[in-house]
């Protein structure tokens, strides 16, 4: 059975971990926690916290972009649940944007009529690693005073022109859950472009105490300051993290190594009623995920049936917010909404397995049997 995912071990994490535990420093901040952080400044030249996954980075960027009841948020409704959860967590009123015709990340066009005296912020899902136009977007920032938060969680090591994703907009939330390019599990990373936040993210982290000011000696007791969580990972995970991070050209070279494998051989499809993934010109491609889209549903339910009968496990993927039970059940209008796009995606998208260790036969293999599942049609 070849998975549809299989974490990447590179073989320093248990060393790294075996030597934290040696350190006796278990909980966070300590070490590793810190050598991650500064692996990650040195290759993005941002201020960042590790936190214990990608929906801590949201919601602290929740707290840090002082969403309160009432106040509208914009984003896809082509995206995981936590995007939304983190910030109706506050209060928020989410405003679904459908996504564009070539792509799965949300159409730019259609946020500005949105916006209206009540939109706190717009949250920015880079579908599969492959950028939004952030120009547009942030000019939209700019001229309504609005906050952005990218949810770069499939975004690490991809860019808008030459700008690392995640460091564009306020704020910027990864993820290092095991399904992701870099992972430790679980796990995650705010990016804050925004200086005058440093030290609010800093006791969010940690509680809503200012603990982390405490043990740089800047005072000498510390208590309850202000709102706060425990977004703060172990030392164990920032260890098993930093043997990910240091492997990160290796792990991307492989990625991409099988993306552009399946992009070569999978072309045919286009002759076929297939898409295949759009890269526009001002976005780089992390290899994050390689998809299909299939002609329609039916056709994509027979194929991921035949690939499974076949030993390939393949996917799909988001199933569209505004139509999920729970904003249905929220929200009275949403039965009348309409994201035409998002909808499509929902429907006819299908992940194919990449992962670090898939070999070249096994990548052929999956292609040779997609090409005989279109020629029994
Ligand atoms: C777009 C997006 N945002 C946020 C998350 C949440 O990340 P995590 O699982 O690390 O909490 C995911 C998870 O897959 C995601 O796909």
């Amino acid at each position: 059975m070849i998975k549809f995912n299989r974490p990447y071990i590179t073989g320093q994490e248990i060393k790294y971990i075996e030597d934290a535990i040696k350190r006796l420093e278990l909980s966070g901040d300590g070490y590793y926690t810190k050598a991650c952080s500064k692996f990650i400044y040195n290759r993005i030249g941002k201020h960042n916290f590790l936190t214990n996954s990608g929906t801590d980075s949201l919601e602290m960027a929740a707290i840090l972009a002082e969403i309160s009841p009432g106040d509208e948020v914009i984003m896809p409704s082509f995206t995981f649940v936590s995007t939304a959860n983190a910030f109706m967590l506050r209060g928020a009123v989410i405003k679904f944007v459908d996504s564009q015709v070539n792509s799965p990340n949300m159409d730019e066009n259609q946020i500005e009529e949105l916006i209206t005296d009540k939109t706190k912020a717009i949250v920015v899902v880079h579908y599969g690693g492959i950028s939004c136009d952030m120009d547009k977007i942030m000019k939209l920032s700019i001229k309504h005073n609005i906050y952005i938060i990218e949810d770069a969680a499939h975004s690490i090591d991809s860019f808008y022109k030459d700008k690392p994703l995640g460091t564009i907009g306020h704020f910027g939330a990864f993820s290092f859950h095991s399904t992701k390019n870099i992972i430790s599990g679980e796990g995650g990373m705010l990016v804050i472009n925004d200086e005058k936040k440093i030290n609010r993210a800093e006791i969010i982290r940690e509680k809503g105490t200012n603990r982390t000011s405490f043990f740089r000696g800047e005072t000498d007791k510390y208590g309850w300051v202000d709102l706060g969580s425990s977004f703060l990972p172990s030392e164990i995970i920032a260890a098993f993290l930093l043997a990910q991070l240091e492997s990160i050209d290796i792990i991307q070279q492989k990625r991409l190594k099988i993306w552009n494998e399946y992009n070569n051989r999978l072309q045919f499809l286009l002759d076929y009623g297939y898409k295949l993934p759009f890269i526009p010109s001002y976005a780089t491609n992390n290899a994050h995920l390689f998809y299909l889209i299939c002609p329609s549903l039916s056709e994509r339910t027979e194929l991921i049936d035949f690939l499974l009968k076949e030993g390939i496990k393949a996917v799909f993927h988001y199933q569209s917010l505004h139509n999920s039970n729970f904003y249905k059940k929220l929200n009275k209008f949403s039965s009348s909404l309409s994201l035409v796009n998002s909808e499509r995606y929902s429907d006819l998208l299908l992940r194919l397995p990449l992962f670090p260790d898939l070999k070249d036969d096994e990548v052929k293999y999956i292609c040779d049997k997609i090409t005989e599942f279109i020629n029994n049609r």
